[in-house]
């Protein structure tokens, strides 16, 4: 995996927030199994409870389009005049990130392609729910 490359996607995918009402714009890139890359960014909403994040954003491209296996993510998340800062997914995105992967997904959050953390998801959503509970 070129993990510079994908920062780089995710960097540039937070160009596209449509973040208005935060002001704090997020991409992603997501790594499907079969190399594909989906981008994504936030995309708030007048009524503030639609808004998307973007790694949801990211996901739910990436399985519409047949994607099921994942091996990492990246977020670049900070406010559109700050600092870049690292921005951890919220928890409803480390969920749905649980219905298509596995402890060992690596989550990068990124500041840029020089700077940046790793996890895993069983690092940050450890204990999860899922379909083998039902
Ligand atoms: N946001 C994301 O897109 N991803 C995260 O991991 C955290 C939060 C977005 C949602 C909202 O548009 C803005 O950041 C402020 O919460």
């Amino acid at each position: 995996m070129d993990e510079k490359s994908l920062i780089r996607a995710a960097v540039k995918a937070r160009e596209l927030s449509y973040s208005p009402y935060s002001g704090f714009m997020v991409g992603a890139a997501l790594l499907a199994k079969s190399g594909r890359i989906f981008t994504g960014c936030n995309v708030e909403n007048a009524a503030f409870g639609p808004g998307d994040c973007a790694e949801r954003t990211a996901f739910v491209k990436a399985a519409s389009e047949g994607e099921r296996e994942f091996v990492a993510i990246v977020v670049a998340g900070w406010p559109r005049d700050g600092a870049p800062g690292f921005a951890y997914p919220c928890g409803v995105c480390r969920q749905i990130m649980a219905e298509f992967c596995g402890p060992e997904f690596k989550i990068f959050t990124a500041k840029s392609p020089e700077e940046y953390e790793t996890r895993t998801l069983g690092e940050l959503l450890p204990h999860s729910f899922g379909s083998g509970n039902l």
